[in-house]
C-alpha cells in the first residue's frame, strides 16, 4: 500500500467512514445524519442515493469518487490520496458509502491508508443491502423452520478462476446472499448445483432495494441465470438464495411507488 503524509504538516481534520445504508433515507442512522449535517468535505459512492446526498450542506465540497462495474471511476488508490489530502485541509471529512462500509465496501483498505498517513477516524456502520433487501422484499434471512445461517458472498468479476467454497455455499439449511452477482449469474447456480443444492431452491433478485423503485424476481436456481438476464432488472441488484425465499409472498408488505414512505427527514431533505 502506498503510503501517503505531507512532511511539515499536520492533518486538520479528521475522517468518518460512514454507511448511508441501501437507499431509503430513512435508513440512515441519526449518528450518520449528524455528521453528514456538520460535513465540510463528502466523498461518496455511486450507490449512495440522492435523498442522501440531498441531505448535504450546501457549504460542503461533493466529490463524487464512485464504482460502478464496466464504468468509469476514481482508481482505489486516488480515492485513499483524497481522502488524506482532504483531511489536511478540512475539519470533517467524510467518507459516505453505500450499505454498511465494512461488508463489501473497501472501508478496511481505507482506513488503512489513514492509519498509515497518521489520520485520525471513525466510523458509523450502515446498514448493509443483506438487511435492507431483506426486510423490503419480505425475505427473513434466517427462520427457524427454513435457515438456520446466512453467508454473503460476493460474485463479483474472476469469479470462475478465484477459489469458491460451492461445497459449504450449498449447505440447504443456510441462506446465500450475494452482491454484486448479477453478471456471474449462471457461475453461481452451476457452482451450487454442481455441489449439490437442489436446481429447486427458490431465489429471489432484489433490485434498487428500499428505494420506491425496488423490484422482486423470483425463481429457482437452476432459473437464476435467466432471472439475472431480465430486460427490466436495473442495478444494483442483490440474489437471496434458500427455502425462506417462499416466505416473500406472505411476509411482503413493502410497496414501491406510492408516498407511503415520505418523512419529515425527506421533507427535511427537500427543504434544503
Ligand atoms: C460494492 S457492494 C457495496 C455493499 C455495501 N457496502 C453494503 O453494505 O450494502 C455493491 C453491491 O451491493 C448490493 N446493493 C447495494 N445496494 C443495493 C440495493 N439498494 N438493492 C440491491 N442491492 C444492493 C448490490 O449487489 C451491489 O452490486
Amino acid at each position: 500500500m502506498e503510503l501517503v503524509s505531507m512532511p511539515g504538516q499536520k492533518a486538520k481534520g479528521k475522517v468518518w467512514l460512514v454507511g448511508a445504508g441501501p437507499g431509503d433515507v430513512e435508513l440512515l442512522t441519526l449518528k450518520a445524519y449528524r455528521i453528514l449535517k456538520s460535513a465540510d468535505a463528502v466523498l461518496y459512492d455511486a450507490l449512495v442515493s440522492q435523498d442522501i446526498l440531498d441531505l448535504i450542506p450546501h457549504s460542503a465540497e461533493k466529490i463524487a469518487v464512485g464504482k460502478r462495474a464496466g464504468k468509469h471511476s476514481a482508481a482505489q488508490d486516488d480515492i485513499n490520496q483524497l481522502l488524506v489530502t482532504k483531511a489536511y485541509t478540512r475539519k470533517n471529512v467524510v467518507r459516505l458509502k453505500g450499505g454498511d462500509p465494512f461488508i463489501f465496501g473497501r472501508g478496511g483498505e481505507e482506513l488503512q491508508t489513514l492509519v498509515a498517513s497518521g489520520i485520525a477516524f471513525e466510523v458509523v456502520p450502515g446498514i448493509t443491502a443483506a438487511s435492507g433487501t431483506s426486510a423490503y422484499a419480505g425475505i427473513p434471512l434466517t427462520h427457524r423452520d427454513y435457515a438456520q445461517g446466512v453467508t454473503f458472498i460476493t460474485g463479483h468479476c474472476q469469479l470462475a478462476s478465484r477459489p469458491m467454497d460451492w461445497q459449504g455455499y450449498a449447505n440447504p439449511n443456510n441462506t446465500l446472499v450475494v452482491y454484486m452477482g448479477i453478471l456471474n449469474a449462471n457461475i453461481i447456480s452451476e457452482g451450487l448445483i454442481g455441489a449439490g443444492r437442489s436446481a429447486d431452491t427458490p431465489v429471489a433478485i432484489v433490485s434498487k432495494a428500499t428505494t420506491s423503485a425496488q423490484q422482486r424476481f423470483f425463481g429457482t436456481l437452476g432459473e437464476l441465470a435467466q432471472l439475472a438476464a431480465d430486460p427490466a432488472l436495473q442495478m444494483p441488484a442483490l440474489m437471496i438464495i434458500g427455502e425462506v425465499v417462499e416466505l416473500a409472498d406472505s411476509l411482503h408488505w413493502f410497496e414501491p411507488n406510492t408516498d407511503k414512505h415520505t418523512s419529515d427527514l425527506e421533507a427535511a431533505a427537500k427543504a434544503l
